[in-house]
């Protein structure tokens, strides 16, 4: 039984955690929590502008406390920054309390979404061997989610449709 644990989207930028995120939550009626949004609400800063203006390690330590705090509770879809599972206090709160499922991609079609994107600045200031690296290192991490979903040949129906079937068997 999975007491309407919440629901945990793990991923790369450009996996679709956000879009797939808010249409699982209205399709089961769950609230929907964009962490990364969160982050921009609290610090009425973009994403980008944080990095830029206050540096990655001050957006890290922020990421971890607003990530920690809205896992807490129940019954909610949450989309996690691309990184954040890579941290260890975030990743056992996400494994020991809440079903985590990784959007998992072809690396090229990751790449071919967020190159130079210039919302996203770990993309922007990565080449495509960059990023390619960095997506072979995070997927061994990204492995430790309850769940995989092979999302290349899915469409947004289906990668929902499979979500709600694991979720409601576990
Ligand atoms: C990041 C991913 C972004 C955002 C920040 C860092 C990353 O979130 O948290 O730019 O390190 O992968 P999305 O995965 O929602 O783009």
């Amino acid at each position: 039984m999975n007491l309407n644990k919440n629901i945990v989207l793990i991923g790369m930028m450009g996996s679709g955690k956000s879009t797939i995120g808010y249409l699982l939550s209205k399709n089961i009626n769950f609230n929907f929590l964009d962490i990364d949004k969160h982050i921009e609400k609290e610090t009425n800063l973009k994403i980008n502008d944080i990095f830029q203006k206050k540096g990655e390690d001050y957006f890290r330590n922020l990421e971890e406390k607003i990530t920690l705090k809205l896992l807490k509770g129940k019954g909610k879809v949450i989309s996690l920054g691309g990184g954040a599972f890579l941290n260890k206090n975030i990743r056992n709160e996400v494994l020991k309390n809440n079903i985590s499922f990784w959007l998992s991609w072809k690396s090229s079609t990751i790449i071919k979404r967020i190159s130079k994107s210039k919302k996203r600045p770990i993309a922007y200031n990565s080449d495509k061997d960059d990023l390619k690296k960095l997506i072979n290192e995070r997927s061994n991490i990204y492995a430790e989610a309850q769940f995989k979903i092979n999302c290349e040949t899915l469409s947004k129906n289906m990668i929902i449709k499979n979500i709600i079937k694991l979720y409601e068997e576990y």
